[in-house]
């Protein structure tokens, strides 16, 4: 890297003005590129993930997405039906809440409450077989999120383990990844605090 790109310090509480200037212009850039690295990890996670499933968790995040957007899902439940197993691969015993922190940044309050909970939601359907309680999700009963979690893992996150489901590819979502990677963070109109959207009543 060009000298002159680069800070003069080598401890932080060293930096000068003009430093600190220099990091603030380099992170903006450095922002831009989260959709790419995001699409990335994705990527990795069809050629590394879980084994035993008869698909990828590439592949069952493009069929949870391919279901949202048939569905008639917003933007912001089909790129986190798309992620919300993205944890995986750095996080796996802690990978609903990994996820839940890449996006929270980006969509609705009720779409980051969703990820961070699904993990728990989907025990419904397989607590049993490991003698966990399925019922551990009732004890956010009473959540204003907790209907749109329970249908986002029972139309959605459940059903997407199917290796003859037509998904769409990776590249037909890289836009909206961009679109909602590149939103200005923590920004209201986005995160919509308290509101309650659900899911589509169309299903498909
Ligand atoms: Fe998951
Ligand atoms: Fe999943």
């Amino acid at each position: 890297m060009n000298k002159s790109e680069q800070v003069s310090f080598i401890r932080m509480d060293e930096g000068t003005f003009e430093d600190y200037q220099l990091l603030h212009e380099k992170e903006a850039d450095y922002f831009s590129g989260t959709p790419k690295r995001i699409l990335a990890q994705l990527e990795l996670q069809g050629e590394e993930s879980l084994s035993g499933y008869q698909i990828s968790r590439l592949e069952h995040g493009l069929q949870s997405a391919t279901r949202a957007e048939h569905d008639g899902a917003d933007i912001d439940w089909i790129v986190a039906a798309l992620i919300h197993d993205i944890g995986d691969g750095l996080s796996p015993q802690n990978h609903d809440r990994m996820a839940a922190e890449i996006i929270r940044p980006f969509v609705r309050d009720e779409v980051s409450w969703v990820v961070e909970k699904h993990g728990i939601f989907q025990m419904k359907y397989y607590g049993h077989h490991y003698n966990w309680n399925p019922d551990q999700r009732d004890e956010f009963k009473d959540n204003p999120y907790w209907q749109s979690c329970a249908d986002f893992c029972e139309r959605w996150d459940q059903m997407s383990f199917d290796p003859d489901y037509p998904m769409k590819p990776l590249d037909h979502f890289a836009p909206m990844v961009f679109e909602v990677f590149g939103r200005k963070a923590w920004d209201e109109a986005h995160i919509k605090s308290g509101v309650v959207v659900g899911l589509p009543t169309n299903k498909h």
